[in-house]
């Protein structure tokens, strides 16, 4: 009986390893999506970021990465399904609906949380 218990907790703990929650698969996929992360860009959870300085006319002018939080999901979703122009640093990815679902979800996580309290 004892072994059996051992043998079902040590079971049971390596499913527990292999099953990931649904933030931390959105986590993952805006860390490390296909190519570079969304983070090195628009910041931790999205919130936007300085990415570089450079010097415009003598002007130290800072390089904006706009936030991607709140936006409402048909226009982020269009923002991540449309060609980037030539301008854009921004990478195109071929992301699936799901994958832009959980992006979203996990941007905008925080934010709703916030809005509860
Ligand atoms: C190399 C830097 C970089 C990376 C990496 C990057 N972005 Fe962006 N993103 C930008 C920039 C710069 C813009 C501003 C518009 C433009 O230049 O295309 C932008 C714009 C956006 C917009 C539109 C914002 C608006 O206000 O309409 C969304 C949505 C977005 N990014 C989501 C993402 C997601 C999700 C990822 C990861 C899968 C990602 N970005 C990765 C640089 C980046």
């Amino acid at each position: 009986m004892k072994f059996l218990l051992i043998i079902s907790f040590v079971i049971s703990c390596l499913f527990a390893e292999d099953f990931i929650t649904m933030k931390e698969y959105a986590k993952m996929l805006y860390e490390n999506p296909r190519g570079i992360g969304c983070k090195n860009c628009h910041g931790e959870r999205g919130e936007g970021k300085i990415l570089a300085y450079y010097t415009n006319k003598g002007i130290k002018t800072p390089y904006l990465i706009p936030s991607i939080q709140g936006l409402n999901f048909e226009d982020f979703k269009k923002s991540l399904m449309q060609i980037k122009s030539v301008k854009s640093i921004m990478p195109n990815y071929s992301l699936t609906d799901n994958e832009i679902i959980a992006l979203y979800n996990y941007i905008n996580q925080d934010k709703e949380q916030k809005n509860e309290k």
